[in-house]
């Protein structure tokens, strides 16, 4: 079902500006346009700049009015699963309040989990106007 996804995120680790970190995350965002945006970390001298590889994709498809995200496929470097930081699962739900978050280990392992079950609970601001 996510196998598009799931390559895309690998070959999306080429994406990742990681001088720093050697951490290098790749990821493809699915829409409910049925787009796929990838995106890399990236990496500041200044740390506390660098930008996920999750808020990357997240921004070229708002960019793009590409506004519901239906699942994110996640590739790292690290040989393991790796679960998205706490900012991005909030960042994430902005755009979707349950869609499905994959943790690629290769392209033959990997594991899918629920947005809602990796943020119970989330802050959300009313909409105005
Ligand atoms: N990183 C991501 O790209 N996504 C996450 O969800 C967690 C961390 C990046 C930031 C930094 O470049 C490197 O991984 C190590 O923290």
């Amino acid at each position: 079902m996510y196998e598009k996804i799931i390559d895309s995120a690998i070959k999306a680790k080429k994406q990742s500006y990681s001088p720093f970190s050697k951490f290098k995350v790749g990821v493809a965002l699915l829409t409910g346009k049925g787009r796929i945006y990838t995106g890399g970390n990236v990496e500041s001298s200044s740390f506390s700049l660098t930008v996920c590889a999750e808020k990357s994709a997240a921004v070229k498809a708002i960019n793009d009015n590409d506004m519901v995200f239906k699942a994110i496929a996640i590739a790292t470097n690290s040989g393991d699963f790796e679960f998205p930081c706490g900012a991005c699962r909030q960042f994430l739900s902005e755009f979707s309040d349950n869609m499905d978050i994959i943790l690629v280990k290769s392209k033959n392992d990997y594991r899918i989990f629920k947005l809602q079950n990796l943020l119970p609970h989330k802050f959300k601001l009313k909409k105005k106007g």
